[in-house]
């Protein structure tokens, strides 16, 4: 049995949606945007939706609409995938990267916390925060504290940060959030949704998602001046007023194209039942290996009020060899994936920054010892049999 690592969950309306714009002149900034944005609004209760071409793009003009430039520190986490902390580079600011929870994956807030105050207080105490190289005190006058803008926390897996002591420590130190729920449309924390707790927040769109445009991503926010300018560099740079060939800011092309925006407008009226689906394919994965010796299946937090399933990712205890056994699952045609690889230890990443290994011992840890196994909501129990089954037979050679 060959099993797909995820696959997209469409249906005939939805590709007859997308055919439907392909028999009408607008192929971008038409109708089937602002309907597909109007949805967003409804959904998260947000003032503001701006649908752009990726979740790297969303988070990119976030990053822009809070103001980051040159030489600010933002502090985020390395387990991740490279995006959320890449748009900080774009804008050569400095990730500041702080370690995760055990359990979750998420960002430590009680670390958050830390790191905050130390680079606020003028002095030594900031130092174990900052990398090794890369980054310049030029912007530091002696007697200033550091540029510290804001918080790029990460919604793991479908599961949301804990993001009460992140808004608190926020609110306290006058910094800005900007909340990358790339993975985790649908999800609760504590009652609330994930993408609308932070100032801004970016919900992505490839096929491995939720629901899928193709390419694609959805920013929010209620702040109105935030979504004019990132509508303006969403398209060029023009503001509201600018003719074809007048661009106010330096912008991009980020815009969503009709075709894809349609087919998102109708994955969202099945969000719900997208959902369902996928968390009776994690269930049939907790029901088969959550008693499996060697193996941990995934662990939810108490304020995750609901989960959003994006990969299904088990961890392997100490000893069992990740790497041997994903390798084992791809001979029997079951596909497997290192999640995350931490972002610090990027070549891109070591050379600039210097980063080494110990320097985020638990994210290094989970980046160690998870694998993500086949998942989408339109998996077969049949699939998941088959999977468990063959991963049950190469655990037990392995033990
Ligand atoms: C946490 C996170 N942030 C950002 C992104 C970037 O989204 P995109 O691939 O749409 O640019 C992803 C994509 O998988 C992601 O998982």
């Amino acid at each position: 049995m060959n099993v797909p690592m995820s696959s997209p969950d469409l249906t005939d309306a939805e590709r007859d949606a997308v055919a439907a714009v392909l028999r009408t002149p607008n192929l971008s900034m038409g109708s089937e945007i602002l309907a597909f944005e109007d949805i967003f609004r409804a959904y998260t209760g947000s003032r503001y939706a701006i649908g752009v071409s990726s979740g790297t793009s969303g988070l990119h003009l976030c990053v822009r609409a809070a103001g980051i430039t040159d030489g600010d520190l933002v502090i985020t986490t390395p387990f991740s995938f490279v995006a959320s902390a890449n748009v900080l580079l774009f804008e050569r600011a400095i990730p500041i990267f702080v370690d995760v929870e055990a359990s979750t994956g998420n960002i430590d807030p009680s670390l958050v916390r830390q790191a905050t105050a130390d680079l606020r207080t003028v002095g030594r105490t900031a130092e174990r925060w900052l990398p090794r190289r890369g980054f310049s005190t030029a912007y530091q006058p002696p007697d200033n504290p550091l540029p510290l803008k804001a918080l790029l926390p990460v919604d793991v897996f479908g599961q949301p940060a804990d993001m009460d002591p992140l808004l608190e420590t926020a609110r306290e130190f006058g910094l800005k959030v900007i909340e990358d729920s790339c993975e985790a449309l649908g999800a609760e924390y504590k009652g609330r949704k994930a993408g609308t707790l932070g100032d801004y927040g970016v919900y992505a769109f490839y096929p491995n998602k939720q629901i899928t445009t193709g390419e694609g991503a959805m920013i929010i926010t209620d702040d109105e001046g935030a979504a004019s300018f990132m509508r303006a560099l969403r398209n060029q740079g023009r503001a509201p007023g600018d003719t074809w060939l007048q661009h106010t800011h330096l912008g991009y092309n980020y815009r969503l194209d009709e075709m894809s925006a349609a087919l998102g407008r109708l994955q969202m009226t099945r969000l719900e039942e997208l959902l369902q689906r996928r968390q009776k394919v994690a269930d049939w994965y907790e029901e088969r290996l959550s008693e499996l010796p060697g193996i941990e299946t995934p662990r939810l937090s108490a304020h995750t009020s609901r989960v959003s399933w994006f990969v299904y990712v088990v961890r392997f205890q100490p000893g069992l060899e990740r790497d041997t056994i994903a390798a084992e699952l791809g001979k029997r045609g079951i596909p497997a994936r290192p999640y995350f690889a931490p972002i610090h230890l990027q070549p891109y990443m070591v050379e600039r920054f210097g980063y080494q290994p110990g320097d985020f011992p638990i994210t290094e840890e989970l980046g160690k010892r998870s694998l993500a196994l086949p998942f989408s909501g339109v998996m077969e129990e049949s699939q998941v049999d088959y999977i468990c089954q063959v991963l049950h037979q190469v655990i037990t050679a392995t033990l």
